[in-house]
């Protein structure tokens, strides 16, 4: 039987039930990973690596854990990642999402590959909700250049550009099931003809453009204002080289593990760049992003005790929503806040702002 919503205690239970209650097509294309899957595995575990050093007698009985991302006040330092194919788990999609992000005054990325349409899931948000488009890019630059200049006009707040995806990862788990209804699941952004033989991950990207470089930044900075954020680096040199663009942002992210496999976690990418931006005097020109296996508000701790400003999270919200629509989607998020208010206190931490690489033990991490 199925457990009530109630008894899912932390992100990883709505895994467990999603898993049992989902479509084949749907769990097969959410939950995997590329190749042997050892990188998704890592990007959880690697958080196992670090240890708190937490402070005493601090009083703590006020906790304020909100910040700000890309100026936009936040009540939780995360944000609802970019994920395709909301449809496949649950039948409203995306638009359930902005929902819950509303209702938490948290951000939530839009994904090029939304099974509802970009429009949609702007309308779907109230106020001055803040939402993020990710950004796949075209091989037709007239096509980008719409979709970019219609996201800011709509009042999108950051370009996240993909740029660990020049070619999707083979996800043999979402090839193994037929995918069969890839077209009422998709806004596809190509309109060529899709390969369903290859898996849901396949069907729907032929239209990226692998010859992406960093020769094109400047003109993605000449078409639009809002801030941009290259999303999937995966090393120190490419965050320099990023400052040196002067892009606003990057996400420390290898895509949930499901593009190059034995790409590092996140969190240990983290470790590597931010002694080296705090050495150049950077830390505070770049937002430095990290998502893949944030499952605890102790992740979400760590990484912004190194320095990240936010964290992503994707899968979690995915199999919440695919098990329980919008209440389930809206416990998660509210079991990090309970979790994130808990463990501020025990860190001996009243503000985000006090976070800082003393509470935090890395020798685990394998850079050392
Ligand atoms: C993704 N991710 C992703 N990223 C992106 O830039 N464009 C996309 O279309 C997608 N689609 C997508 C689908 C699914 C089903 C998953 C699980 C992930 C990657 C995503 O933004 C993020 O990097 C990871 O999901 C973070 O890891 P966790 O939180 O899922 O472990």
């Amino acid at each position: 039987r199925m457990p009530i919503l109630e008894q899912c205690y932390n992100l990883m239970d709505f895994e467990a039930v999603a898993r049992n209650v989902m479509k084949k097509t749907a769990w097969a294309y959410y939950s995997s990973g590329a190749d042997d899957e050892i990188t998704m595995r890592e990007n959880h575990s690697a958080f196992h690596k670090i240890w708190f050093r937490p402070k005493i007698l601090v009083d703590v009985e006020k906790v304020d854990f909100s910040t700000t991302m890309l100026g936009t006040k936040v009540d939780l330092p995360m944000y609802v990642t970019a994920t395709a194919l909301g449809k496949l788990g649950h039948h409203e999609g995306e638009v359930l999402l902005t929902r819950a992000a509303k209702k938490h005054n948290v951000v939530q990325m839009i994904p090029t590959l939304a099974s509802c349409s970009f429009d949609e899931i702007m309308d779907a948000a109230e106020g001055d909700q803040v939402q993020w488009m990710q950004l796949y890019v075209n091989k037709d630059r007239s096509i980008t250049k719409k979709i970019i200049q219609h996201a800011e006009k709509r009042g999108c707040k950051g370009l996240f550009i993909t740029v660990d995806a020049p070619q999707l990862g083979r996800r043999e788990k979402d090839m193994r099931v037929k995918f069969d209804d890839v077209g009422s699941n998709v806004q596809s952004s190509s309109g060529e003809e899709t390969d369903k033989s290859q898996g849901a991950a396949r069907a729907i990207s032929s239209f990226i453009d692998p010859s992406l470089s960093w020769k094109d930044i400047p003109w993605f900075k000449s078409i639009t204002k809002m801030p941009i954020i290259l999303k999937g680096v995966q090393r120190v040199e490419d965050v320099i080289r990023a400052v040196e663009c002067g892009v606003q942002g990057v996400v420390l992210s290898n895509h949930g593990g499901r593009q190059l496999d034995f790409a590092r976690s996140g969190i240990e990418v983290l470790a590597e760049v931010m002694p080296v931006l705090r050495e150049r005097g950077w830390e505070n020109r770049i937002e430095i992003y990290i998502d893949g296996g944030v499952r605890r508000a102790t992740d979400i701790i760590k990484a912004l005790c190194l320095g990240a400003k936010g964290v992503g999270i994707g899968r979690p919200f995915l199999y919440a929503m695919s098990a329980y629509g919008l209440p389930g989607v809206d416990r998660a998020i509210q079991l990090l806040k309970d979790e994130m208010e808990m463990n501020m206190r025990l860190i001996g931490c009243t503000s985000v702002d006090q976070l800082n690489p003393t509470l935090v033990d890395t020798r685990g991490l394998s850079m050392h």
